[in-house]
């Protein structure tokens, strides 16, 4: 694993999420009230990219179906059996790293 740039800083608001490529590697990047998560970005339902989805609070729903994930671990509420990953992510001189 390494640690990957994925992002500035303000590129992302709170309450917001994406999906950042990088290396040919996606994520969902989100900002939980100013404090970065990142997850593997496919829905596991149907592989939809979880970045274009919904963020509330700690809750994101995939824009397709709705799956319910926690924005900080990636469990699934919807499918217990179902998570999605999560990565350790670090902010140093206004970039977003991920560790993947
Ligand atoms: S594709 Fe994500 S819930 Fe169906």
């Amino acid at each position: 694993m390494t640690w990957i740039d994925v992002a500035a800083v303000e590129s992302l608001a709170p309450g917001k999420c994406r999906t950042v490529e990088v290396q040919g590697r996606r994520f969902t990047l989100l900002n939980v009230g100013g404090e970065f998560h990142a997850l593997g970005d496919r829905c596991p339902h149907r592989g939809v990219p979880l970045g274009a989805g919904y963020l509330d609070g700690t809750k994101l729903y995939c824009p397709l179906h709705g799956w319910e994930f926690d924005a900080r671990t990636g469990a699934c509420a919807s499918r217990p059996d179902q998570p999605v990953d999560s990565y350790p992510v670090s902010v140093e001189n206004g970039r977003v790293r991920v560790l993947a």
